[in-house]
């Protein structure tokens, strides 16, 4: 089975989580994609969604569901989100698509953060990925400077600018054995917007393919 078929697998085994009248939380990227061709199947089955970026607002409403705003909705059910790697506890680098802080917002105000990945995402230590960082642009040879000193090797992803106008640093040779402590560290820099690292609010489930994760 090929990549995108194991993505696929994975985002309509996310599905199963979705019941009748519930706001769904939906993330970002290929995997969520097929999830949000899955929930439109059943678009008048649910209330709405919460999305994590312009590009699935615009694929959710393309396909007729509609877009809440979080502030009007409060806490969420469900959250169904990929991820760029994702280690044995369920922690999660996030961020390649560059949607990182409003995937952190919506994770953060759902009950259940459903993650769905195909099997290349699933590793023993973070860190093979490069870490995305979204900054504050006039802080990012600072933030740059900060990275390099904790041992990693950022590198500006030149041209990309976020749905909330800031920019993204990716961070190389990380070995990410302690991803909550290195979440807290890099939360205190000055200019950082969000940390791609999601282990403060990892996942509750995660579905490698239709097969979820011990
Ligand atoms: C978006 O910013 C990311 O966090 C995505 O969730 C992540 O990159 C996974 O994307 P794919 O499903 O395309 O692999």
């Amino acid at each position: 089975m090929n990549q995108d078929e194991e993505k696929r697998k994975a985002a309509r085994a996310a599905m199963r989580h979705v019941e009748p009248g519930m706001i769904v939380g939906v993330g970002t990227g290929s995997t969520v994609a097929h999830f949000i061709d899955a929930l439109a199947e059943r678009r008048h089955d649910i209330a709405g969604a919460v999305s994590s970026s312009e590009w699935s607002s615009q694929r959710l409403r393309e396909r007729g569901i509609e877009v809440l705003d979080l502030n009007a909705t409060g806490e969420l059910p469900l959250y169904v989100d990929g991820a760029d790697e994702c280690d044995g506890n369920k922690c999660l680098i996030k961020g390649g698509g560059a949607a990182l802080t409003r995937e952190k917002i919506v994770a953060a105000a759902s009950r259940r953060f459903v993650c769905v990945i195909d099997p290349s995402k699933r590793v023993e230590v973070l860190g093979r990925f490069p870490l995305p960082i979204e900054v504050i642009p006039m802080a990012r040879s600072h933030v740059a400077r900060e990275l390099v000193k904790l041992g990693g090797q950022p590198v500006w992803r030149d041209g990309v600018v976020t749905d909330n106008g800031n920019w993204i640093l990716d961070v190389h040779h990380l070995r990410i054995s302690a991803p909550l402590e290195l979440e807290r560290e890099l939360n205190q820099i000055a200019g950082v917007v969000t940390v791609g690292l999601f282990a403060a609010r990892r996942a509750d489930v995660v579905l490698i393919g239709d097969r979820e994760m011990a």
